[in-house]
């Protein structure tokens, strides 16, 4: 058992990060080998709109994407982690979501593995739900072109500082059994 955390924000070490981090700390206290990966210490460029991938010829840029998709493959379960910037994803998630599209063959089928599973974790400073949930349902939505299936979600508001996190012990042990069930599942 594989699980792979991508957290997205450039605030290294801070809330969504570290909420992703309490999640792979239960996977792996249950067992699962886990790794964390940071989008912004990755060169990932955005989709150009090229179609070659949609010619049957994969895609043309020479970034750190195919790395990221690679450990995605070997993965179990992953485990995405974002800040919310104007009530979306912050603009470094958007490259990496894009360029997922190369992963999707032109009759909207994909040879990427099956079985998988995806988690979305969140933070934000001061939105209710209405503004976080529907990020969930886009990941989720993204992720199920791939056939990943829906392995949880988790948020935690007012968080502005970047160690906010710490506050709310209730959810870290919240974010530990998702790990961990991530496992037993
Ligand atoms: C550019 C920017 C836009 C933000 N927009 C929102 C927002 O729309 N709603 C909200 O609740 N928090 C917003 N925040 C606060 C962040 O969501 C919050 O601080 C989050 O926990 C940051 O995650 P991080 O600590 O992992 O970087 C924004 C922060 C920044 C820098």
């Amino acid at each position: 058992m594989k699980v792979l955390g991508i957290a997205t924000s450039p605030r290294k070490g801070a809330n969504s990060q570290t909420l992703v981090e309490h999640i792979l700390a239960g996977a792996k206290e249950a067992g699962a080998k886990t790794e964390l990966v940071r989008l912004c210490d990755l060169e990932i460029l955005p989709c150009t709109g090229c179609g070659s991938c949609k010619s049957g010829n994969g895609c043309v840029i020479e970034d750190d994407m195919a790395g990221l998709c690679e450990k995605m493959a070997a993965a179990d379960a992953v485990v995405v982690g974002s800040p919310l910037y104007w009530s979306r994803l912050n603009a470094q998630a958007y490259p990496f979501i894009d360029r997922l599209y190369a992963l999707i063959k032109p009759d909207f089928t994909t040879d990427f593995p099956k079985g998988k599973k995806i988690v979305f974790a969140m933070t934000s400073g001061g939105m209710g739900a209405e503004a976080v949930t529907p990020m969930n349902d886009y990941v989720k939505f993204v992720f199920g072109f791939l056939g990943f299936s829906d392995a949880g979600f988790i948020w935690q508001n007012n968080c502005m500082q970047p160690k906010d996190l710490a506050k709310f012990p209730e959810k870290i042990r919240k974010a530990n059994e998702l790990g961990k069930s991530l496992v037993k599942k």
